[in-house]
């Protein structure tokens, strides 16, 4: 693999494909034992978890319902600053087994808003999985429940995860270079 250069920055091969699926089906099977005759809803966020459950779900064997989820923020009033919005959740997931899909965790903030809106629906349970967490960033008190891999605290591309809208389509992961 080569390097890959977008705008003004370079990325240098990180994590393989081979090694990135073996992750996805490691992550696959945890979920598997877990939900185990259970009927679980899988909440993609986009639009970086796009990969990640596109693969992951190949290997779920559990009757289940995947939706897609987006946090959406806009300007607020003055008193209420910004204001975050969960937008595409179309099922009432009042009473279900939530798996919240990320691409990556890093500060958590997002993982943290998104939650937040989630809990308010009044659902049995949300359980969160990712593909990638950065351990040296997380400051949130929330269990990541399955993690496909933990990385250093440097931005990465690919799979799904993008530099300024661009990189989503690689099949593995790259790391930006020094
Ligand atoms: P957090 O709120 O800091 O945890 O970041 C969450 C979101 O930021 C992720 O869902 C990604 O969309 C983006 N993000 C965080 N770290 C990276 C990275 O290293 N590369 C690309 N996107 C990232």
């Amino acid at each position: 693999m080569d390097t890959i250069t977008i705008k003004d920055l370079t990325f240098k091969p990180f994590i393989p494909e081979a090694e990135l699926q073996e992750s996805v089906k490691n992550v696959a099977k945890q979920i598997n034992e877990i939900y185990k005759g259970t009927s679980p809803i899988f909440l993609g966020v986009l639009n970086g978890s796009f990969m990640f459950i596109g693969d992951l779900m190949k290997s779920i064997d559990l009757n289940c319902m995947i939706s897609f989820i987006k946090m959406a923020s806009y300007e607020g009033t003055e008193s209420t600053g910004k204001v975050n919005e969960l937008i595409g959740l179309n099922e009432d997931i009042e009473g279900h087994d939530v798996i919240l899909i990320e691409d990556i965790v890093d500060t958590g903030n997002t993982l943290e808003k998104l939650y937040q809106m989630l809990q308010e629906k009044k659902p049995k349970s949300i359980k969160i999985a990712t593909l990638l967490y950065k351990p040296e960033a997380y400051k949130k008190p929330y269990k990541i429940d399955f993690v496909g891999k933990e990385i250093p605290n440097a931005f990465v591309l690919g799979y799904g995860l993008d530099y300024d809208g661009y990189g989503r389509n690689l099949s593995s992961i790259y790391v930006l270079k020094d």
